[in-house]
């Protein structure tokens, strides 16, 4: 038996907490490298929140907690810089960087010197400064003398740390970006309510950051990249090189995309390599900037009057192009939604012949005041299809676009509901919705269906075959090979790559139901926390609202598709066809607790049933319902009943909540 531990005082409690929520921050946030799941961070913040709840006067600006944004102000305060926020130079081809080169050396006269190369990340400036180790104020750039006081923003922002090792006063200064995932899903969220769209990502970062409501900028996922410290407004480092690093160990994420370069052939290469790689990064980039590693020789080549010489910005070309709108047609989504894509003349952009660009929806159109015949800028980034970025010139004869009263495809009726962007066909039989339907079950990320492309999707749906997504059980490679351009062979493969997607986890089943608002990660999140496709399709609003990020529009859409019969049919026949309903939680193979297997029972005192069990999860260990020869441990609280009793004849040890605790943090020693 444990010998009795004395409970953990809620302030020693707090702490731990705090420590183990910015471990996983940090590993979540600024190394994209996460240990725990998201549900398992939510009940450690969840924990410390509720302490802090109890013991108001433990609460400290640089708690995790402290993130979630308070309250709205009238106005933001102007804040002077420790010394002025200069932008850079930029060159726009080889023979502008090299003539950049060219002046430094000569600058030098001919003394060694090293390049340090980053990323150009596309977003604001903001500098940020830490005392006694931890986050005390945030500043945009502003005019580079005076910005704004953002800093209850800033703190929002999951990759800023809160708190420091360095005792001593210094600051950073880096660049706020949001990803390209995290606008998309932005704007479409935006779409859905009738807002309008940020134009780019940057706009958004600006736009998410400088908002009075710090909980706005809590919501949208923005990044801090760092790439400067100062110490009294001087750099502290005698190398840049070396600040980066040591930024990176303070904790700031810091692009690892950065190169130590001997000389400018090397910078060349850098940017050439990245300017291949653009659109496969997860945040827009709009060149490469170029310093020299030597903060000596930073201070003997200065400043002039607006930028400094010991650095310059590499600026990619803009990926945009002129030409004519020749018409606009509509596409039918999966959801019935009607998206206007623009038809243009044939024009290249960055090394591709682009002849559709998407208008999104009659607002944009309208907010381009676009028509045909226009000519028009199209812009290409990290998105398949390239977006209109504004009119250039009317065309001579123009031709207004209206968004018609019946769909294209089926002739059935186009409605747009109010607060809505988004006209759709509400025919749920129309053929070009449930194309688009297969299409996605079928998707990579979703059920992974090899084969099942364009053509065999089209094939499959004008002929009547494929009705449902479930119909896709019913395929045997005899239908499949009958269809136009399809082999014996190709058709068997396609046959053994549905098969095979039976087996996939449970949460793409759930993505692949195409619920409104629920996707690949919502399908996650309701997965990890509620465990069983059944539970989740009987769950409450409540219950679905148990689950991190879903709110009640989300939990009644989720009801309302379980709640049509059609819906729970389509079910039934997947769970006939062998799909995976259950959630295999992936556990951790390493931890303190890693091999144990703990039962809870009773009222603990601080923490509740899930936190505990998000605890225990966390440190690898494995929480089961009942007790047997093979439980490790039974956690017991408060009104403990049969289960104690049955431990206490199998001879298991038992914990109380302080003892737990005990046992997570020390065997982590
Ligand atoms: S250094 C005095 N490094 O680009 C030196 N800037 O055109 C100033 N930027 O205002 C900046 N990534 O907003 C630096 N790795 C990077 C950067 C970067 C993006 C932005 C920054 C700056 C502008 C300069």
């Amino acid at each position: 038996m444990h010998p009795p531990i004395s409970p953990a005082s809620p302030s020693a409690r707090i702490d731990e907490l705090r420590e183990q929520i910015r471990y996983h921050e940090h590993r979540y946030y600024v190394l994209d490298d996460p240990e725990i799941t998201d549900a398992e961070y939510d009940a450690l913040v969840r924990a410390l929140q509720k302490l802090e709840d109890e013991h108001p006067e433990l609460r400290t600006p640089d708690s995790p907690t402290q993130r979630v944004g308070g309250k709205p102000r009238e106005g933001f305060q102007k804040s002077a810089h420790s010394s002025a926020m200069l932008s850079l130079d930029n060159a726009l081809d080889e023979a502008e960087l090299r003539a950049f080169d060219n002046r430094v050396r000569e600058l030098l006269n001919g003394a060694a010197f090293q390049y340090v190369a980053e990323l150009k990340m596309d977003g604001l400036s903001m500098a940020a400064r830490f005392a006694d180790g931890t986050f005390r104020q945030a500043i945009t750039r502003g005019d580079g003398e005076i910005g704004e006081d953002v800093t209850e923003n800033a703190r929002t922002i999951r990759s800023m740390p809160l708190t420091v090792k360095r005792q001593e006063a210094f600051e950073v200064r880096g660049e706020v970006v949001m990803n390209r995932r995290s606008f998309d899903k932005l704007n479409a969220a935006r779409d859905e309510s009738g807002q309008s769209r940020f134009a780019n990502p940057r706009n958004a970062a600006a736009g998410s950051l400088r908002v009075l409501e710090p909980a706005i900028t809590a919501s949208r996922t923005l990044d801090y990249y760092v790439y400067f410290v100062l110490e009294d407004g001087r750099p502290a480092f005698p190398s840049h090189w070396e600040s980066l690093d040591w930024l990176a160990g303070q904790g700031f994420k810091v692009n690892a995309k950065r190169k130590l370069c001997a000389n400018v052939e090397e910078v060349l290469e850098f940017i050439r390599h990245y300017e291949g790689e653009r659109e496969t990064l997860p945040y827009d980039i709009d060149g490469v900037v170029i310093k020299i590693d030597s903060i000596e020789q930073q201070i003997a080549l200065g400043y002039t009057a607006k930028a400094p010489r010991w650095a310059i910005a590499f600026k990619y070309a803009a990926r945009q192009a002129e030409t004519e709108v020749e018409g606009i047609s509509l596409q039918v989504g999966r959801t019935g939604a009607l998206t206007p894509v623009a038809y243009l003349r044939p024009v290249e952009v960055g090394g591709v012949t682009v002849s559709r660009a998407t208008l999104h929806n009659e607002d944009e159109i309208e907010r381009l005041e676009l028509q045909i015949g226009d000519t028009v800028v199209i812009e290409r980034s990290g998105d398949v299809i390239p977006k209109v970025v504004r009119v250039k010139m009317q065309g001579s004869t123009r031709q207004r676009f209206s968004m018609p009263t019946t769909c294209p495809v089926c002739g059935g009726h186009v409605v747009r509901e109010e607060g809505e962007a988004a006209s759709r066909c509400i025919n749920a039989n129309c053929p070009a919705r449930l194309r688009e339907s297969i299409l996605h079950f079928a998707s990579r990320s979703v059920m992974n269906i090899d084969g099942v492309g364009d053509a065999l999707v089209e094939q499959l749906v004008s002929r009547g075959i494929v009705k449902s997504v479930a119909d896709i059980y019913d395929l045997t490679a005899d239908i499949v090979a009958s269809l136009d351009r399809m082999g014996q062979k190709s058709a068997e493969n396609i046959i053994r790559n549905i098969e095979r997607s039976k087996t996939l986890p449970m949460p793409r089943v759930l993505s692949g139901l195409q619920i409104r608002f629920v996707g690949e990660r919502t399908a996650e999140l309701l997965a990890e926390q509620l465990g069983s496709l059944d539970i989740i399709a009987d769950a409450t609003a409540a219950e679905l609202q148990t689950c991190p990020e879903i709110g009640p529009k989300v939990a009644e859409s989720i009801l309302a598709f379980f709640s049509e019969a059609e819906n729970r049919k389509l079910l039934e026949r997947l769970r006939g066809y062998g799909l995976q309903f259950e959630h295999t939680v992936k556990r951790k193979k390493s931890g303190p607790a890693a091999g144990f297997t703990f039962v809870l029972t009773g009222t603990l005192p601080t923490m509740t049933r899930d936190e505990a069990k998000a605890q225990i999860e966390a440190a690898g260990g494995k929480v089961v319902g009942s007790v047997s020869s093979k439980t490790s441990y039974l956690v017991a609280g408060e009104e403990a009943g049969s289960k104690l009793d049955k431990a206490r004849t199998l001879n298991i040890p038992i914990l109380d909540e302080a003892g737990l605790i005990q046992l997570l943090v020390r065997t982590e020693e």
